[in-house]
């Protein structure tokens, strides 16, 4: 962001807070033409920030992106296992591609890598992940579990516990958990999960977390179909989000978990995903590569599968689903 805060045109914007600059007058006093300005205004919201055009009224900044504090990082969590050593980028394809890269090379549990924009962020199931820049967290995370292949996914909804408290204690919001790893208020999505890992001898060698949560976009961000099922916490509580202190809540409460997870198994998390999971106890349609059905998913099983009971009474563990729409309330379970 150390280009633009030298850009003259934000500088004006910068001098008149909550008023309209016109057109005319940063053309003059810039001496560029309207066409000009309206480039570099452009220019400028590509880099995250917000300005309000009104015609006759001119331009009025009402968004300025604040980067993420690598260094308060860094700083905070010398000597715990997560966030020690930051890689803090302005643009690149995806976080998920450089950690993988650093954990190839020998990059030591914890190691983070955060992106102010992601230009191919990828999501579960091959889909795209939109990353704005200096609007969101796009964040990869380095782990080394000495865990059997099979046991990774109790890590991401371990993930997915520590984000959603992480989150709820940020903002006091009743966030619930889709299952397996979304993030949800009110039926729209806040944040995604995507684990990534490589194995060997049946053992994870590493895993990347890639975590996104969409702090501070605007509706502007958000394409129609997104819209539709995908939000922003500052959108909800209408004030912007302080990026660097919601990454060090999510890390303090994940280094917890962990903590946990290592010392007394699984099921504990697992208490704590079902006290937060939405998705419980209400019917849903799950989709699978062969079929849909409906079912309603009465509980998480060790394995990170969840048992659904089926129209006729039955039950059946699914084990990787895409599931619909999820009527009715979180449950306020921390
Ligand atoms: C999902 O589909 O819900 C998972 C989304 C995961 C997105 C994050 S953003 C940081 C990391 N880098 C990526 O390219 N994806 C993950």
């Amino acid at each position: 962001m150390n280009e633009t805060t030298q850009s003259p045109l934000l500088q004006m914007l910068l001098q008149h807070p909550q008023q309209y600059v016109s057109g005319e007058m940063i053309s003059q006093q810039l001496g560029i033409s309207r066409a000009a300005v309206w480039k570099q205004i452009k220019k400028l919201e590509a880099l995250g920030y917000e300005i309000e055009a009104v015609t006759k009224l001119g331009y009025r900044l009402i968004y300025q992106p604040v980067a993420i504090d690598h260094n308060k990082l860094q700083h905070h969590f010398q000597g715990k296992r997560l966030g020690f050593n930051v890689h803090h980028y302005d643009a690149i394809d995806s976080t998920q591609i450089v950690a993988k890269q650093l954990a190839e090379d020998g990059a030591e549990e914890g190691t983070v890598v955060i992106a102010e924009q992601q230009n191919k962020g990828k999501g579960r199931l091959g889909r795209h992940w939109h990353s704005p820049y200096g609007k969101g967290i796009w964040m990869s995370v380095v782990l080394r579990p000495h865990i059997p292949i099979q046991l990774a996914p109790q890590l991401t909804l371990l993930t997915a516990v520590a984000l959603c408290r992480a989150i709820r204690s940020y903002s006091g919001l009743e966030i619930g958990i889709k299952w397996p790893n979304d993030l949800l208020y009110q039926g729209k999505k806040i944040s995604g999960i995507l684990l990534e890992s490589s194995a060997e001898d049946q053992m994870l060698k590493y895993v990347i977390a890639g975590i996104g949560i969409d702090a501070n976009l605007s509706a502007q961000d958000y394409d129609e179909q997104l819209q539709l099922k995908a939000t922003s916490l500052r959108l909800i509580m209408g004030k912007v989000i302080d990026r660097t202190e919601l990454i060090q809540l999510f890390l303090s409460e994940w280094e917890l978990l962990m903590a946990i997870y290592e010392q007394d198994g699984f099921r504990n998390i697992a208490n704590l995903w079902e006290a937060n999971a939405i998705s419980l106890g209400h019917k849903v349609s799950l989709t699978t590569p062969t079929e849909t059905f409906m079912g309603t998913p009465l509980r998480l099983t060790d394995a990170g599968s969840i048992v659904v009971q089926l129209e006729d009474g039955t039950e059946k563990e699914i084990y990787s689903a895409e599931m619909g729409e999820v009527k009715g309330s979180s449950k306020s379970g921390l």
